[in-house]
């Protein structure tokens, strides 16, 4: 009755989590699923995560103790539908939240974003605690989730754990969505010898992070002992950060012909919401994250892989 379910487990995250996962701790003990099932291998559900008795049925079924929900509307697309992604959002959330407030599950992991921040944060070095005024419906709805987060531990004594990821690179699938999107399209465009057209501007710099480290981030926080998680909002993470133009600049090393050119459209303004770089002491501190990849070898890892 210690089984790990991932919802949302065919998208960016959910494939090499649940693959790390089941290295880990058997195929049997984690539980994949989600709306689109595709992709996923066995043990795995077709679930829509905003149907709270099929989530109960799967929980109790399968004797389930921890979840990593990572449904979501993601920033680019949840600003052409920002009331559909509110919904998505929060719901999904609630659902798990009060599963756990009724002891169903023990622990919970849930992914906020940089997304959180907004046009008052600090740009360079955005602190754990600072302003936080977020433009967008997805940025909305990671900072309310934040707080009811907070508030079910705080109330409820609920286990929830979260990390505040920045843009995401990875190679097994294609991105969901998102602002930072362009820096994995980039690599599909210089391996298939095209010019490569990039949504934000050259000088557009973002935290950003390698999915191995992202991935390794997620399973430590979850199994750190309860006392050093002194956060229950969410913690800030970073790795590296770079431009459109740096990234180029590092991808050409290895496709010495790749063009790029510059066409910025609404994610722009998404980006120009977001902070240069983010300050992670606290998940240092408190329960040991270091970072293993940087630019050189994210890009080198990417350009083998794609
Ligand atoms: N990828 C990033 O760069 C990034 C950065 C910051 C935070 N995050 C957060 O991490 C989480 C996962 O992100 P991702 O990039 O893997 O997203 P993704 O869009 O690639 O995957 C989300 C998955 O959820 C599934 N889904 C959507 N609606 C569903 C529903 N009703 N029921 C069940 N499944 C449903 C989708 O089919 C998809 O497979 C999200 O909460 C996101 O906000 C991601």
């Amino acid at each position: 009755m210690n089984k790990t379910l991932v919802i949302g487990a065919a998208g960016q995250i959910g494939t090499e989590l649940v693959e790390e996962l089941r290295a880990r701790r058997g195929v049997d003990q984690v539980i994949a699923s989600d709306i689109q099932i595709k992709n996923l291998l066995t043990p795995c559900y077709e679930l829509d995560a905003t149907d709270p008795d099929k989530v109960r049925k799967i929980v109790q079924k399968e004797g389930i103790s921890e979840v990593y929900n990572l449904v979501a509307m993601l920033s680019a697309k949840g600003e052409k539908e920002p009331q559909k992604a509110w919904d998505l959002n929060m719901k999904t959330l609630f659902i798990i939240l009060d599963l756990a407030r009724e002891g169903k599950i023990k622990k919970i992991f849930w992914p906020s974003s940089i997304a959180v921040f907004g046009p008052s944060s600090n740009s360079v070095g955005a602190p754990q605690y600072g302003s936080m005024e977020p433009t967008t419906s997805y940025g909305i709805s990671k900072l309310a989730g934040e707080l009811w987060c907070q508030y079910y531990f705080q109330n409820y004594g609920v286990d929830i754990r979260s990390i505040r990821y920045p843009g995401l690179i990875s190679w097994r699938t294609m991105p969901g969505g998102g602002t930072t999107d362009y820096a994995i399209e980039i690599f599909h465009s210089a391996r298939r010898g095209k010019e490569f057209i990039s949504f934000l501007g050259p000088e557009t710099r973002l935290p950003m992070m390698y999915m191995e480290d992202a991935v390794r981030a997620a399973i430590q926080l979850m199994e750190a002992d309860s006392e050093m998680i002194k956060i229950r909002t969410s913690y800030n993470l970073a790795a590296v950060d770079f431009t459109p133009a740096e990234l180029f600049e590092e991808i050409r090393k290895f496709y010495p012909g790749l063009k790029i050119s510059y066409d910025p459209d609404l994610r722009q303004n998404i980006a120009d919401s977001w902070p240069d770089s983010i300050n992670d002491s606290h998940a240092r501190q408190d329960w040991g994250w270091n970072h293993q990849f940087d630019l050189k070898m994210m890009v080198k890892d990417m350009v083998n892989n794609v």
